[in-house]
């Protein structure tokens, strides 16, 4: 039996979810804990594509039971579209093969209204969000005027609270310069879904206690990563929730003690999309040679990711901060063929070197990144098909990674299909 979480130990589209769906062959459960469809997940299963935004990637696996913890935020018509999509491509989204936690908030049409003027009228100072909503959901939930998902099937409660709620929110849209919202428009909508997704809604907490003692593996599907996190990433560029490990037991209701490893899945090279600080980015040709080769688009937004070496003093920060335990090494591929690869090893912030990720934006902007140069390789990485076969190269670069880090590699991915992917230890799941 293991309890695993799987984390990004960047900003997020570290390619967490073809690593999830890879772990998933053994998993009985696959749990979302945080985030919502601001998340991204793309999958490559038998030559045809998929991205998933809020369903877990255990979907595609037969036996696995699917879980969307109370700590995400649900925007029921997105769910349910995509429910929807996964069943005409034959997919079981039977009840028992989907459970949703009844206290996870839903994202409100005033949410996406509100996250998008905001955006607007920030101009500058905009944060980059991806205009879901999650921001704003989130704020109400710890304002405590959110709806949770069993809400929207209490019609009678649900219309009360809506009507009070909405006032205030449609007195700021017209102070953001956005149009007022129609009460009555939103009402029957919402409980229209509440009734669409009711069979769904359990006390999912309770349903994971059971699974726990029932020894069944459990594996924590993060979304976004450690550096878009609300206390540990570059605030104010982050998300509006914790996506570090440790809120794998809270956004699931799944005690601490009973969470037994850490995966953190770190990316070869750097990626962020929006705003904020990025000390190792790569504004010049060879960013955008990365770009291209690793088809660093976002997967919600398609928006142009920006690209830059790989940072260890952030990933360093990331495994302390998660208690990661073992490390997976994704889009090793999209390396080959440059001749020299860099390696952040250590910051210079006027004139003063570190090794550890400064909290002050104010210093995040001024990082001089020290490099560490390694040479590197030709070979097309996804024709191979056992660890022997690593060229020398690969194998020096994943060694420096696991000795910088004090932390071992246990997986290494070499493109995006299931069968691109190495286990160079016995397996975790
Ligand atoms: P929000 O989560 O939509 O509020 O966006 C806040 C910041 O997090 C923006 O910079 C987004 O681009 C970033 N972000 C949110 N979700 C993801 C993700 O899944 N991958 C990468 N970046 C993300």
């Amino acid at each position: 039996m293991a309890t695993l979480v799987v984390v990004g130990t960047q900003w997020g589209d570290e390619g967490k979810g073809k690593i999830v769906d890879v772990l998933t062959e053994k998993a009985h459960y696959v749990v979302r804990f945080q985030g919502g469809n601001n998340a991204g997940h793309t999958l490559v299963i038998n030559d045809k594509k998929y991205i998933l935004h809020l369903i877990p990637s255990g979907i595609f696996h037969p036996q696995t039971v699917c879980v969307i913890g109370n700590g995400v935020v649900v925007d029921p018509e997105v769910l349910i579209d995509e429910i929807e999509k996964l069943k005409k491509e034959g997919f079981s989204l039977s009840p028992e093969k989907l459970k949703i936690s009844e206290r996870a908030h839903t994202i409100m049409p005033y949410h996406k209204a509100l996250d998008l003027a905001r955006e607007r009228r920030a101009n500058q100072n905009k944060i980059g969000t991806t205009g879901r909503g999650i921001g704003p959901c989130y704020e109400d939930k710890v304002g405590r005027r959110g709806f949770r998902l069993i809400e929207i099937t209490q019609p009678k409660l649900f219309k009360e609270k809506l009507k009070s709620v909405l006032e205030e929110k449609n007195f700021f849209l017209k102070f953001l310069g956005a149009d007022p919202l129609d009460f009555h428009k939103i009402y029957e909508k919402y409980i229209q879904y509440g009734e669409y997704l009711k069979p769904y809604l359990t006390d999912t907490s309770y349903l994971l206690w059971k699974a726990y003692q029932e020894k069944k593996n459990i594996l924590f599907e993060g979304a976004q990563g450690t550096f878009l996190d609300i206390d540990y990433g570059t605030y104010p560029y982050v998300t509006s929730s914790n996506t570090l490990s440790a809120n794998a037991s809270c956004g699931s209701g799944l005690g601490l003690t009973c969470i037994e490893k850490v995966l953190g899945i770190v990316k070869a090279y750097t990626t962020r999309v929006g705003e904020g600080p990025f000390p190792t980015e790569l504004k010049d040709e060879l960013g955008i040679y990365l770009r291209e080769k690793g088809g660093e688009y976002g997967s919600t937004t398609g928006r142009p990711r920006r690209c830059g070496w790989l940072d260890l003093v952030m990933i360093k920060t990331a495994v302390r901060l998660n208690g990661v335990t073992e490390l997976a090494i994704t889009k090793l591929d999209v390396l080959s063929g440059l001749s020299k690869i860099k390696v952040c090893v250590s910051y210079k912030i006027r004139g003063q070197e570190r090794d550890t990720f400064p909290s002050s934006l104010e210093a995040l902007w001024e990082v001089e990144p020290v490099y560490q140069e390694l040479p590197g390789w030709e070979e097309d990485l996804r024709k191979i098909n056992s660890l022997e076969k690593l060229p020398s190269f690969v194998k020096d670069y994943l060694n420096f990674i696991q000795d910088y880090l004090q932390t071992p590699i246990t997986i290494i991915s070499t493109g995006p299909e299931r069968k691109n992917c190495l286990f160079l230890k016995e397996r975790i799941l």
